[in-house]
C-alpha cells in the first residue's frame, strides 16, 4: 500500500518474460506504436508521445532541460518535497522561479497565481505538481490553470507522476503543453518508463532550442519516432512490454471507472481512519484520491507502528518525508487499489493501534464498508 511502487498484476509481470527483441525491428516499431497510441488514450491527448526509459525524475529533468533557459520566469505553486525539488531543479537550469508557497497540506488560492500572470507579461511557463505525494495533497483546479496558461501565452507543465491512471487528467481538454508521469504508481507496472506528452506548440520551441544534452534531448525522440518508429538509444524492452500490458488493463477498464474506482476507495480510507481516530494531512478541498495523509495519533510511534504493519500484517504503508517525518503516514490508493486492499489495510491498522495501546474511537471497518458498497 505504498504511493509506489504499487502492486503490478501477473498478466503485466509475464509480459516481461517476452523474449527480448532487436530494438531496431518492425517488432519494435509495432510495440512502441502501440505504447504511443494507448498512452495518447489514457493522457485523453492527441500530443506527441515520448517514452522514456528513466524513473519519473528523469522526466521531471527533461520537462525543464528542454523548456527552460537561463532568466526565464517561471511560476510554480511550492508545497510539499516533490514542488520544492522541481523548483529547485528549474532555478539550479539558470530558470527564475516565482514560487507561489502554500502551507503543505493546502493549495495556493488561484489569485495568487492570477496576480502573478498579470503583473509580469514575460512567463515563460507554469509548472505543477499536480498530486505532492509528499503531503495527499491535489490540485483541483488545473482547467483554469490551463486557461490561464493560454490566456498568457505561457506553457503548461504538469508533473502527474503519482496521479495520472488514478485521478482526472485531460491532456488536450486542460491544455497542458507537457504531462508526465511514471509507470510504478497509478499505471500499475513496474518502475522505469516515464512517458511524456507534448503539445505542439512546446515540440517546435524544443525543435528550435534543443538543449546540450544527449540522453534526455527530446529532439532526438521526436526525430527518431517520425523517422522510423524507434528510440534513439536502448530502451528497456521489457518494460516496454510490462507497460503496454498495463496500458491494455487500464483501456479494458475504462478510465472513468478507474478514476470512480479510486475516488470510492479513497473515500472509503478517509471515512475509515477518521472513524479510528485518524484525521486527514490535507484540507478537504484538496485531498488526494491516490496518496492518503494521516496525522499520528499521539502514542503511535510512526518505527514501531509501521514496522508492526509490515511484519505481523504485510502490510506496507509509507512515512512522512522531510519535515512531515514522524508526524504522518502514507496510504498509497494507487493502480490495483480495491475493496480488499482498503479492507485490509483498515483491518490491519486497527489491530496495530489495540495492539499498541491506543484505541480506535469507532469501528472504522463498518464505516469504509459502508462507503464501499454505497
Ligand atoms: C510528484 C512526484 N514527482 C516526481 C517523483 C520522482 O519520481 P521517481 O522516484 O520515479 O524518480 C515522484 C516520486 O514519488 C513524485 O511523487
Amino acid at each position: 500500500m505504498l504511493p509506489g511502487p504499487t502492486n503490478v498484476p501477473n498478466r503485466v509481470i509475464n509480459a516481461m518474460l517476452t523474449p527480448m527483441i532487436n530494438h531496431r525491428s518492425d517488432d519494435f516499431r509495432k510495440l512502441y506504436k502501440d505504447i504511443v497510441n494507448k498512452t495518447q488514450t489514457v493522457f485523453e491527448t492527441e500530443n506527441d508521445i515520448v517514452v522514456l526509459t528513466t524513473s519519473g525524475t528523469g522526466a521531471v529533468e527533461t520537462s525543464v532541460l528542454n523548456l527552460i533557459k537561463k532568466d526565464d520566469a517561471v511560476i510554480i505553486p511550492v508545497n510539499g518535497e516533490f514542488s520544492t525539488r522541481l523548483a529547485d531543479l528549474i532555478d539550479n537550469y539558470g530558470g527564475k522561479t516565482i514560487r507561489i508557497n502554500s502551507p503543505y497540506g493546502q493549495n495556493p488560492p488561484i489569485e495568487k497565481i492570477e496576480e502573478v500572470f498579470e503583473k509580469n507579461s514575460n512567463i515563460k511557463a507554469l509548472y505543477v505538481v499536480y498530486n505532492e505525494t509528499s503531503t495527499g495533497t491535489t490540485l483541483r483546479n488545473l482547467s483554469k490553470l490551463g486557461d490561464l496558461c493560454k490566456a498568457h501565452g505561457a506553457f503548461f507543465v504538469v508533473d502527474a507522476v503519482s496521479i495520472l491512471g488514478g485521478d482526472e487528467l485531460p491532456v488536450d481538454k486542460w491544455n497542458v503543453d507537457v504531462c508526465f508521469t511514471a509507470t510504478q504508481k497509478a499505471l500499475a507496472a513496474p518502475p522505469g518508463i516515464a512517458p511524456i506528452s507534448v503539445s505542439k506548440e512546446a515540440k517546435k520551441y524544443m525543435i528550435e532550442n534543443p538543449p546540450p544534452s544527449q540522453y534526455l534531448n527530446l529532439k532526438r525522440y521526436f526525430k527518431y519516432y517520425s523517422d522510423s518508429f524507434e528510440t534513439p538509444f536502448t530502451p528497456a524492452v521489457s518494460l516496454f512490454y510490462a507497460y503496454q500490458e498495463a496500458l491494455n488493463i487500464i483501456i479494458e477498464e475504462g478510465m472513468q471507472n478507474r478514476i470512480s474506482r479510486h475516488r470510492k476507495c479513497a473515500n472509503a480510507f478517509y471515512s475509515g481512519l477518521e472513524a479510528l481516530g485518524f484525521t486527514p494531512f490535507a484540507d478537504a478541498d484538496s485531498r488526494s484520491n491516490v496518496v492518503i495523509a494521516l496525522n499520528y495519533l499521539p502514542g503511535i510511534d510512526d518505527k514501531k507502528f509501521r514496522e508492526l504493519l509490515s511484519t505481523k500484517f504485510k502490510v506496507l504503508l509509507a512515512g512522512g518525508f522531510g519535515e512531515l517525518k514522524g508526524k504522518v503516514f502514507r496510504v498509497g490508493c494507487m493502480g490495483e487499489v480495491s475493496s480488499y486492499h482498503v479492507m485490509r489495510t483498515l483491518s490491519a491498522i486497527s489491530s496495530s493501534m489495540s495492539i499498541l495501546g491506543v484505541q480506535p474511537i469507532r469501528d472504522g471497518l463498518s464505516v469504509a464498508n459502508n462507503v464501499l458498497n454505497q
